[in-house]
């Protein structure tokens, strides 16, 4: 029997997650930013559910992720508390909230796991931000790392393109996910950067690895469910699968409810009072 189809009616844990890398069973995550979406994603039995920062994004229009604040991940993080009973939820910390001082890391760490219910954070960043992570941790919090392409570090980039295309950087990134395992992350993230590269770090650790871009021999994958449910016609980068074409359904319903209100035909007899 499957570790998760073992702990179906329980909730999914950071012990979970490490017993279903070991023993091969993949692992399913997607982002959830509100109550609605939130129950309809865990009553689906996905094992995490992720309130991303790119929640700025999605959420709100932004270009970047940067300008997402502490107070609205809370905001989002507690909304989509309040929809899941069983997927692990993991709240991303916002760009500017995990700095590179330790005891203000912290601080925030707090801030969103007493405001949101969370059981897990998110943290973009290697070897610069250990000390922070590590204080973190220290403090009970479980803590899923996230490397390759960092998207609040985009404008070091200069732009959203593919990660560790270099042996310069590939090297980084396999210390920097060693040194995020001994620092004792449960999980890591990992976007954007070759299959081959992924697949050698997922199988060089023992923490699972959530891919999102990153090729198929990874423990698990992550989507931006907006991304997954067809809803913004104008984004389809190679990593998406879209599982649906919300955008059309969506626009569909819409039409015909304006039809209907310019034609009388709603609301009926049977749909008064
Ligand atoms: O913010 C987010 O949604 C993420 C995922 C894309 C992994 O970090």
């Amino acid at each position: 029997m499957s570790v998760t189809a073992e702990h179906k009616n329980t909730k999914v844990t950071v012990q979970v997650m490490r017993k279903m890398k070991a023993a091969g069973e993949k692992i399913s995550m997607l982002t959830a930013y509100d109550f609605t979406m939130a129950g309809l994603l865990d009553q689906a039995g996905v094992d995490a559910i992720l309130v991303g920062d790119s929640a700025g994004n999605v959420m709100a229009g932004y270009d970047t992720t940067l300008p997402v604040t502490l107070e609205q991940i809370i905001y989002h993080g507690a909304s989509v508390r309040r929809g899941v009973k069983r997927a692990l939820l993991v709240v991303d910390m916002p760009f500017g909230t995990c700095c590179g001082n330790p005891y203000e890391s912290l601080s925030n760490a707090v801030a969103i796991m007493k405001g949101t219910g969370a059981e897990a954070l998110k943290i973009e960043g290697g070897e610069e931000l250990l000390q922070d992570i590590k204080k973190i941790i220290a403090a009970g919090i479980p803590v899923m790392g996230h490397l390759g392409l960092m998207p609040q570090s985009v404008h070091q980039y200069g732009g959203f393109g593919l990660r560790a295309k270099s042996d310069t950087e590939a090297e980084k990134l396999k210390r920097d996910a060693l040194l995020l395992q001994e620092a004792g992350c449960f999980a890591i993230t990992l976007e954007k950067v070759p299959a081959s590269l992924a697949g050698e770090i997922a199988a060089s650790l023992s923490i699972p690895i959530i891919g999102i871009g990153a090729g198929g021999r990874v423990d698990g994958q992550v989507l931006v469910v907006q991304d997954m449910l067809g809803m913004n016609r104008d984004f389809s980068p190679k990593f998406v699968r879209k599982y649906a074409d919300l955008s059309f359904a969506i626009t569909q319903a819409v039409s015909g409810y304006i039809s209907d209100v310019k034609s009388l035909e709603f609301p009926s007899a049977e749909e008064s009072y």
